[in-house]
């Protein structure tokens, strides 16, 4: 795992941004892991500013959302296929059939989460999966004491999540109690983990996912056993990381991270 310390927010979604372009120049028919929430809002923007500016071409690219509220269709505005289409699929030139969001919605649940896993499948598995942190340390839905093998599946929503998220319902009693979520088996299947964390919310939370141990208890701490996990905060979320010196030493000798040094 690497870990890259950015100035601002600005500055860190940026350059998650020019990661995930990079990935895309270089593998034009990219499968793309996607995230909802606000940590990811200004990533978004900026593809959508390289795809207008740059011709960053998504048409040939698939996308694999991480999760969905059960309840909830697509019209719904705090729906995440809502989310996605607002705040990138309607202003990047990707085909919508090309991109995936599990139903939550689905009659049968269960048939819905293994359709998903076998999509991934069939599009050849993820390439780059983007992952925000919840504040209880969830990646995907995956709550504590998920299990770190799981798949696709229907999980209960922490009440943690559901006082972090309310906002958007208009308040927790409006909020749906689960969701759809890829499990922390299948996102570690991905060929490369990108996470980013900013704010200083996230700070206690985020050090222990990235120095505390492997546990279910925090799902995001998964990305240590992940064979190319890159983890993107700002400052503020930085607050209480103990290696700092080594994480700034090793992005700024890099071969690797020299395109992405300004
Ligand atoms: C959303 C998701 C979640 C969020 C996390 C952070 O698709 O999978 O894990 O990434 O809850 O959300 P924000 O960025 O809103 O704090």
């Amino acid at each position: 795992m690497e870990v890259i310390i950015q100035p601002t927010r600005e500055a860190a979604a940026l350059l998650t941004a020019k990661i995930i372009a990079a990935e895309v120049r270089k593998n034009p028919a990219a499968v793309l892991g996607l995230a909802t929430g606000a940590t990811v809002e200004p990533v978004y923007t900026n593809l959508i500013e390289m795809h207008h500016k740059e011709g960053l071409d998504f048409s040939l690219c698939k996308t694999f959302n991480l999760d969905e509220y059960v309840g909830l269709n697509g019209d719904h505005p705090a729906s995440y296929r809502y989310f996605m289409n607002t705040h990138l699929f309607d202003h990047i030139n990707i085909d919508k059939r090309n991109t995936h969001i599990p139903n939550g919605m689905a009659s049968d649940l269960k048939a819905e989460c293994l359709e998903y896993e076998e999509a991934i499948w069939n599009a050849g598995g993820i390439d780059i999966q983007l992952l925000g942190i919840g504040l209880d340390g969830h990646i995907g839905f995956n709550e504590p004491m998920s299990s770190l093998q799981s798949r696709t599946r229907v999980k209960q929503l922490n009440p943690i999540t559901i006082r972090q998220n309310a906002g958007y319902f208009g308040g927790p009693d409006k909020m749906p109690r689960r969701a759809i979520t890829m499990g922390v088996g299948t996102i570690l299947d991905s060929q490369r983990c990108i996470m980013l964390a900013t704010g200083a919310s996230k700070a206690e939370i985020l050090a222990e996912a990235i120095e505390g141990p492997f546990c279910a208890k925090v799902t995001a701490s998964a990305l240590q056993w992940h064979r190319h996990a890159v983890v993107i905060v700002d400052e503020n979320c930085a607050l209480h990381l103990k290696n700092r010196e080594y994480y700034d030493w090793s992005f700024n000798h890099q071969p690797e991270w020299a395109p992405f040094r300004t």
